[in-house]
């Protein structure tokens, strides 16, 4: 039965009915509804507009439904058309005129988006304790591996010797910003739209900063119209979901590349990786695989979003129905992805011999040979660029590395050269003197894990 039926003659189309409804989508919702209209029918006795008596009888039946519904006794009945119908239903059934009271000075539009909102609220606070956790772990695995050399690369081509602690602290700072997006977001969430009522507000003498207090909101909506059609938080919540997926599937596409027999730079646990059905020697990164997968499902539900909104005029349309399937499968992916993804992390285990040898092998110390000549040897730096470069294809026809070529080979490039090349081309020196603030040197990565951790504390009250 539809809560709308008075104006109508004959009941609704089945198939349209199912249509319709959204009460398999926004029954999640449950606790959500029941809260607000909890905080709705305390203020309707406050203000006077129903008794005090049935106020309370109305918020203690609420409660106890929330119970039950808590312990598994109340059932949702999906056959009613959404989760404010349920609830309004279930009430009435329990207290009968009594309940049919809370609908005064409200209408399901501004339910919907006092609901929605609670629940993205609740949500945003997870994900956000889910990257915190993610963080914590990076930083860990960033001590662990604060001095095991690697190859930096551009292009995916070894570029200059870094260690995979600094590499690990770059996605650190990827999710603390991550963090603070989810804390800004919240901040635009966080107004009632509870009292806009259709759209126009109301002739009733309601208060909206009471229920918006209630409810732990920072004020009303300032404009019942904007209240009941705004789904910007939902589009920004669905963004920043977006971008914690794309660093989610960055990091994953390292992980799988460090995986592979050509890289081997780290080993996933046994729990965290798959075998293959054919072939015996095979172990999958497939956790790794799924989350970079499911990427996609979290930029459709944004576009989706957009899309939907893009067109509908003020206020209330019911596209806007559409709203939560799209933001509840962001909010599902992306805590499944950061759940599985730590732990992984966590139990992962580095080959820092791997690394060491691919770093000897890229030539990465050549802008350090360069850099020798011109800061040691005042060589005009263009013309020690080329000098490295010719000394590079030497190596690469003799198979040498610049570590192991003699001081006649290197005199045969240039007569600046003498036994403080050795020195300067060593891959842990060249690592070393990159102390510049942010950059690559043991000493200044164990600065930036420092500040982050701190930066992390900072964000324990989001
Ligand atoms: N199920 C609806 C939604 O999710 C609730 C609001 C219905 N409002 C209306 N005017 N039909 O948007």
């Amino acid at each position: 039965m539809q809560l709308w039926q008075g104006r109508f003659e004959s009941p609704l189309d089945a198939q349209v009915n199912d249509f319709n409804a959204s009460i398999r989508i926004d029954k999640r919702m449950v606790e959500e509804d029941i809260g607000g209209s909890i905080a709705h029918a305390t203020m309707l006795g406050k203000c006077g507009i129903i008794s005090m008596q049935d106020s309370e009888l109305i918020v203690k039946t609420l409660s106890e439904m929330a119970q039950e519904i808590q312990n598994g006794t109340l059932a949702i009945d999906e056959s009613a058309e959404d989760i404010h119908t349920f609830c309004e239903a279930e009430l009435t059934r329990r207290i009968g005129d009594v309940g049919k009271r809370l609908h005064t000075a409200r209408s399901r539009n501004d339910q919907v988006a006092v609901d929605f909102r609670l629940y993205t609220r609740k949500r945003i606070d997870e994900i956000a304790d889910n990257l915190r956790q993610l963080v914590q772990v990076i930083i860990q695995r960033a001590e662990d591996s604060a001095e095991m050399i690697m190859p930096g690369y551009t292009h995916l081509q070894r570029a200059q010797p870094i260690t995979m602690g600094h590499q690990l602290m770059a996605y650190a700072e990827m999710f603390l910003r991550d963090l603070s997006r989810l804390e800004d977001c919240k901040k635009r969430l966080n107004v009632s739209p509870l009292g806009s009522c259709a759209l126009a507000g109301t002739t009733y003498p309601t208060d909206r900063f009471m229920t918006a207090g209630m409810l732990g909101f920072a004020s009303p909506c300032a404009n019942s119209i904007d209240g009941v059609s705004d789904r910007d938080f939902a589009i920004e919540c669905a963004s920043d979901i977006a971008m914690i997926m794309m660093h989610l599937s960055r990091f994953s596409e390292e992980i799988i590349l460090w995986c592979s027999f050509e890289f081997k730079y780290v080993e996933l646990s046994d729990s965290y990786s798959t075998g293959s059905s054919i072939m015996p020697q095979k172990k999958n990164p497939d956790i790794a695989e799924l989350v970079r997968g499911k990427t996609g499902r979290a930029y459709g539900n944004l576009m989706a979003l957009l899309t939907m909104m893009k067109g509908i005029p003020l206020a209330y349309n019911k596209d806007m129905q559409e709203d939560k399937e799209a933001l509840f499968d962001s909010l599902d992916t992306v805590q499944a992805c950061l759940t599985v993804f730590a732990p992984m992390l966590e139990t992962l285990r580095f080959l820092p011999d791997n690394m060491r040898n691919a770093a000897s092998g890229g030539f990465i110390n050549a802008t350090d040979c360069a850099d020798y000549l011109t800061g040691e040897k005042g060589v005009p730096f263009r013309t020690a660029y080329k000098i490295t470069g010719e000394l590079v294809a030497y190596c690469i026809r003799n198979r040498k590395t610049l570590e192991t070529l003699s001081p006649d080979e290197y005199r045969a490039f240039s007569n600046d050269f003498d036994e403080g090349i050795y020195a300067a081309v060593d891959l842990m020196n060249c690592l070393e003197k990159r102390t510049s603030y942010g950059g690559t040197s043991v000493a200044s990565v164990r600065a930036q894990i420092e500040n982050a951790k701190a930066r992390l504390s900072n964000t324990e009250g989001l």
